[in-house]
């Protein structure tokens, strides 16, 4: 996608073909910063600090990490620890297992003189396979932007609600939930995103609106509590939300809050759609509330909340009360029965095991 009207991957090797380059998300949506990836402790970090976040993502800086690790010592014991020390960085998401899994088969299968080429080539085709997988998700849920579309008033905008980033910034390109609606955008049929801002970190009001409002496309930040209110009202047409690891049954894990969300969506009939790649389904899982293992991250993202102060500073602060404790539970499970489809790359399926079969037959 673009920013400032330059085409941009969220990452990349440098012009030495050997250093990662990421956009360092932690700045955005005050600074537009680029960091270097020179180690695979580097690219481990950067997914634990949530300077790369979102499943695929983190899955695509994994794969870099492994190459990185490669360059430095392709040695079959730093493959197995460089693999190790990554598949520990945050526990949620399933594309980053996924994308290790991918770097240590091929790996496994090259001698140590050609594991450092084979892993940045290798790396590569994961991050071009994501871009294309997203490419296909939004040529998919596009039919249901271009339904809703077609039922409105001349000119009334299709609203849609969206939790956290599933944006481009969340993958290499396109994102997943957002692919739908950039299509949309940009063939002319009238779209409006609703953005959740995403407590505790704000994913939605920092990323999701900057990618957004970069792209050109007509968005409102809001309170995480206001999506109930604006389906009684009429003001929501459609939820798509993107997932960290949807079960073999259909069970989304998604962002804090996005449950809630689906249950305010069945209340009031609104569709609920989770746009998701099939790296994100985790065929071993069958019931996502009591097997997705659920990430805690530090009180602090709870109790502090940085922006960008009256005289350009970023500042941060404390907003809770001194001593009070805090929880920070970062995603919560969907069951399938809320969820109206899964809109995929290879097509929309109902969320159950018998729809995700018929879409992956050879997956199960
Ligand atoms: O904690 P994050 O920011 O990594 O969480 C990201 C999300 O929950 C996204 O919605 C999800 O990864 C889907 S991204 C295409």
């Amino acid at each position: 996608m673009k920013i400032d009207g330059k085409s941009m991957r969220t990452i990349w090797v440098a012009e030495d073909g050997r250093t990662v380059e990421v956009i360092d998300q932690t700045r955005l949506p005050f600074e537009f910063g680029v960091l270097q990836l020179r180690s695979v402790e580097d690219a481990a970090v950067a997914i634990e600090r949530m300077v790369v976040r979102g499943a695929p993502l983190i899955g695509a800086t994994a794969a870099y990490g492994v190459a990185l690790a490669m360059a430095d010592d392709p040695s079959t014991g730093n493959l197995a620890a460089a693999c190790e020390r990554l598949i520990g960085t945050r526990p949620t998401a399933v594309n980053l297992r996924w994308a290790i899994d991918r770097m240590r088969m091929h790996l496994g299968n090259c001698s140590p003189e050609e594991r450092g080429k084979a892993a940045y080539a290798r790396a590569g085709e994961i991050c071009n396979e994501d871009v294309e997988i997203n490419a296909s998700i939004g040529r998919n849920g596009l039919g249901i932007i271009r339904g809703i579309a077609a039922e409105k008033a001349q000119g009334e905008p299709v609203n849609i609600l969206t939790h956290c980033n599933a944006g481009w910034l969340a993958t290499v390109d396109w994102g997943t939930a957002t692919s739908p609606v950039y299509m949309a955008h940009d063939e002319g049929t009238k779209v409006h995103v609703w953005v959740d801002e995403t407590r505790p970190r704000n994913q939605g009001a920092s990323l999701t609106a900057y990618e957004l409002g970069h792209h050109g496309v007509p968005h409102t930040v809001i309170p995480d509590n206001t999506g109930g209110h604006l389906m009684q009202h009429g003001k929501v047409d459609l939820v798509i939300t993107g997932t960290d690891r949807t079960t073999a049954s259909g069970d989304v894990c998604n962002k804090i809050g996005t449950y809630l969300k689906a249950l305010a969506a069945k209340d009031n009939g609104v569709p609920f759609y989770v746009a998701l790649p099939s790296p994100t389904i985790d065929f071993t899982l069958f019931d996502g509330v009591a097997e997705i293992p659920i990430e805690q991250r530090s009180g602090d993202e709870v109790a502090k909340m940085t922006g960008v102060s009256e005289d350009g500073s970023i500042q941060t602060v404390n907003i809770v009360s001194k001593g009070s404790p805090v929880a920070n539970y970062a995603f919560d499970v969907t069951p399938a029965r809320l969820v109206s489809g899964l809109i995929t790359e290879a097509g929309i399926c109902e969320a159950s095991q018998a729809g995700i079969a018929a879409l992956f037959p050879d997956r199960q």
